[in-house]
C-alpha cells in the first residue's frame, strides 16, 4: 500500500496511560505540540548543534510557540559526542536555571545520539519530565526514538548507563531527511532490512524491486519502509517493554555488529557493522540446520545492492569473539545470537560450537 502524498499517518506503541503515538508524514512538525499532553508550561528543546538539525529545532521551537508553550533551544554537540556524562549535566543546569517542573517536557530533535542523550536527561530530571523526540536520521526514525531506552557512554563503554524512559509521543517528520548524508541514510537502512529478515518480508521485496532508488531518504518508498519498520519494532516494544523477552529478535546482526563496532573503535556508523552482523547470522543460521541456501545468500546480495557492507577483515576473529564475551547482551559466559528458521521466524541460538561460529565467520571474512 502507497501511503505517498497522504496525511500523516499515526503507529500507537504500548497500550493504556503509557502508550504513545508515533506521528509520520511530511511536515508534520505541527504535530508536536499536541502530543505533549496537558498542564505542559515550558519545553526544552535539546537539538544537535550542526546547521542541518539547528533548523528543524527552531521550527520545532516556532510550532512549540505557536501553540502557547515557552520553548527554549538547547543545543549539545552532533552526534555520539552528545552521549557525555558532562552533556547531560549542562542540560541540567538548563533546565534548572528555567525553573522546569514536574510538569514541562524535554523534546529531542536529532539523531539517535541525540535523543538517547536528551532522553537520559528528562529521565532523570526531578526522576523523570515528559519527552518527546523528533528524530531527524532514518536510525532515529525507525530505531532509537522508539522503545524508551535512554543513555550515554562512558568511558568503559557505550550505553552503560541509562534509564527506560518512554517518550509521551515521536514525530517522524520525513521532510528532514532531506539534509541527511547519503552514507548516514544507508546506514540506517541495514536496521530498515534487519525488520524484514526478521518480521516482514514485504520490506525485503520493496527494497529488491528497486536497490537504487531506495539508497535516498528522496527514493519512493521511503514512508512504506519507515512506517512498516515502525510497525514492527512498536508491536515489539509493546509486547516487552522493559526488554525482557521478544524485544531480543531486534537484536539480529547486532552481537556481531557490536562486535565489530567495538573493535573499529566505533569509527564504522552502527547500521554497516549491522550489515556485515547480517550475513554472519544467516551463515550461523545456515550452519545450525535452519535456514535455507537461497535466503542465506538473499542477504548478502540484498544489502550489497543498496551499498552496505558485508565482510570484515578475515584476521580479526579472536579479536571479535572477545568483544562478542564482554558485550552487554551477553549472559554470564555464553553467547547468544539471533537466528532465522526461515525469513520471518527469528530463534534464539545459544552457546553455539566455536567451530561453527568459526565456519560463518569464514564465510564472512575477506
Ligand atoms: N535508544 C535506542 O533504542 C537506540 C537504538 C539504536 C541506536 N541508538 C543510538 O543511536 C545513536 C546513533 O544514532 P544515529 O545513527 O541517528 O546517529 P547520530 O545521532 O550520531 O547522527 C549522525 C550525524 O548526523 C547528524 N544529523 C542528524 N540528522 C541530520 C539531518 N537530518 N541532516 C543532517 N545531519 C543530520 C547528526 O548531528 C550527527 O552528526 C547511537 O548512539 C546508538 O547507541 C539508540
Ligand atoms: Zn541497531
Amino acid at each position: 500500500v502507497s501511503t505517498a502524498g497522504s496525511g500523516p499517518s499515526r503507529i500507537r506503541v504500548g497500550a493504556g496511560v503509557s502508550g504513545y503515538d508515533v506521528v509520520v508524514g511530511e511536515q508534520v512538525l505541527g504535530e508536536l505540540a499536541g502530543l505533549l499532553g496537558d498542564g505542559v508550561v515550558r519545553v526544552a528543546v535539546v537539538h544537535a548543534e550542526g546547521a542541518a538539525v539547528a533548523r528543524v529545532a527552531a521550527e520545532v521551537l516556532g510550532a512549540l510557540e505557536a501553540a502557547g508553550l515557552r520553548a527554549v533551544l538547547v543545543p549539545v554537540p552532533d552526534g555520539e559526542a552528545a552521549k557525555r556524562a558532562g552533556v547531560v549535566t549542562d542540560v541540567w543546569s538548563t533546565l534548572g536555571r528555567a525553573d522546569f517542573t514536574r510538569s514541562d517536557a524535554v523534546v529531542a530533535v536529532g539523531g539517535g545520539a541525540t535523543t538517547d542523550a536528551a532522553g537520559f536527561a528528562a529521565a532523570t530530571w526531578l526522576r523523570g519530565i515528559r519527552f518527546a523526540t523528533v528524530p531527524t536520521t532514518l536510525l532515529g526514525m525507525v530505531d532509537a526514538a522508539v522503545g524508551g531506552k535512554t543513555g550515554i557512554d562512558t568511558a568503559e563503554g557505550k550505553n552503560l548507563v541509562g534509564a527506560y524512559h518512554p517518550p509521551v509521543g515521536v514525530v517522524v517528520d520525513l521532510a528532514t531527511l532531506a539534509t541527511l548524508p547519503g552514507p548516514e541514510y544507508v546506514s540506517g537502512l541495514a536496521e530498515v532490512v534487519k525488520t524484514g529478515f526478521i518480521a516482514d518480508p514485504a520490506i525485503l521485496d520493496l527494497i529488491e524491486a528497486e536497490p537504487e532508488a531506495v539508497r535516498s531518504g528522496a527514493g519512493p518508498h521511503t514512508r512504506e519502509l519507515v512506517e512498516r519498520s515502525l510497525r514492527v519494532k512498536a508491536a515489539v516494544v509493546s509486547a516487552d517493554l522493559r526488554d525482557s523477552g521478544p524485544r531480543e529478535m531486534l537484536n539480529y546482526g547486532h552481537t556481531l555488529g557490536h562486535a565489530i563496532e567495538k573493535v573499529e573503535g566505533y569509527r564504522w556508523r552502527h547500521g554497516d557493522a549491522v550489515s556485515v552482523g547480517m550475513v554472519f547470522a544467516a551463515e550461523l543460521s545456515s550452519l545450525s540446520g535452519r535456514l535455507d541456501r537461497a535466503s542465506t545468500d538473499r542477504h548478502r546480495s540484498l544489502l550489497d545492492s543498496i551499498g552496505l557492507p558485508t565482510g570484515y577483515r578475515a584476521g580479526a576473529w579472536a579479536d571479535l569473539q572477545q568483544a562478542m564475551k564482554v558485550d552487554k547482551k551477553t549472559r554470564g559466559d555464553t553467547l547468544r545470537f539471533v537466528v532465522l528458521d526461515s525469513i520471518a521466524a527469528p530463534v534464539i541460538l545459544e552457546g553455539p560450537d566455536p567451530a561453527m561460529l568459526e565456519a560463518a565467520y569464514a564465510q564472512v571474512s575477506r
